[in-house]
C-alpha cells in the first residue's frame, strides 16, 4: 500500500519525509490555498524535493470539461507528465478523464463519496479513485466501508484502477484500510504523526535508558563503551 502526504506546506512534507518512508505528496485546491503562494510555485517546489519517481497529484479547478483537459496539459507541462491529474468525478469531469485517458495522463478520479462514483471513474480511465473517508462518515455512512466496497467493484469487474483513501482523520480509518490492503492512502502531517505518539512508547524507551544508565554511566550509549 502506498502512502501519501495530503498537504502542500513545504517544511510540514520535509519533517514527514525526513522520518517516515512515503511515496508521494496529494493535494487540491483548499490545502493550496493554506499554503497561500501561487499554486505552481508551491506544486514546483514539492516536486523538486520530492523528485521525478514520487507520486504528485494536483488538482484541475474549472468545471467544464474542455477547460479541465487545457488545465491538465498545463498542469503537466510544469510539473511533469508524470504528475497525477485529480479532477472531480461528476459528469463533466468523466468526460475530460475519457479523454485524457486517451492521450496518455495519469488521473485520479477525486471528490468520490459513493462507489457508483468509483465505478464510473475506473470505467472512465482513472488511474486511482480517491474516496473521501471522513467526509463520508461526517455524511453518516461509513467511510471505511464505502472504500472496501469500492476496493471489490474494482475486483470484480476487474479494473486496473487503484484506491487512493483520502480525507482520514484519526489512526482507526487508516488503519482499518492498511488491514484491508487497498492501493494507497493519503494522510494529513498531523494524522502521520498520531499513528505513532503513544505515551506507552515513551515511557518504556525512558526505561531503558534509565537502566542502561545506572549500570554504565550517565549519558552512556553502546558507542561509548
Ligand atoms: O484531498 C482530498 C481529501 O484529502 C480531503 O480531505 O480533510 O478536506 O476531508 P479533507
Amino acid at each position: 500500500m502506498k502512502f501519501l502526504i495530503d498537504d502542500a506546506n513545504i517544511e510540514k512534507i520535509k519533517k514527514i519525509y525526513e522520518f517516515y518512508a512515503i511515496d508521494g505528496v496529494t493535494t487540491n485546491p483548499s490545502i493550496l490555498a493554506k499554503a497561500g503562494k501561487n499554486p505552481y510555485d508551491v506544486l514546483s517546489e514539492i516536486r523538486d524535493f520530492i523528485g521525478d519517481k514520487a507520486e504528485l497529484h494536483a488538482q484541475v479547478i474549472s468545471l467544464k470539461a474542455e477547460t479541465m483537459i487545457k488545465e491538465a496539459y498545463k498542469m503537466t507541462e510544469i510539473l511533469g507528465r508524470e504528475t497525477f491529474v485529480k479532477i472531480p468525478t461528476i459528469p463533466e469531469g468523466l468526460k475530460a478523464m475519457k479523454k485524457l485517458h486517451a492521450q496518455g495522463f495519469k488521473i485520479t478520479a477525486t471528490a468520490i463519496y459513493t462507489p457508483m462514483q468509483a465505478y464510473l471513474a475506473a470505467k472512465a480511465g482513472a488511474d486511482y479513485v480517491a474516496p473521501y473517508v471522513n467526509r463520508i462518515d461526517n455524511l453518516g455512512a461509513n467511510g471505511v466501508e464505502s472504500v472496501k466496497l469500492i476496493q471489490n467493484i474494482i475486483e470484480n469487474c476487474d479494473f486496473s484502477t487503484k484506491i487512493l483513501a483520502a480525507s482520514f482523520k484519526n489512526s482507526n480509518q487508516v488503519q482499518e484500510l492498511c488491514a484491508f490492503g487497498i492501493g494507497a492512502v493519503t494522510v494529513s502531517p498531523d494524522v502521520i504523526e498520531n499513528l505513532i505518539r503513544n505515551a506507552s512508547v515513551k515511557e518504556a524507551e525512558q526505561d531503558f535508558i534509565d537502566d542502561f544508565e545506572k549500570l554504565c554511566g550517565q549519558g552512556k550509549t553502546m558507542l561509548d563503551i
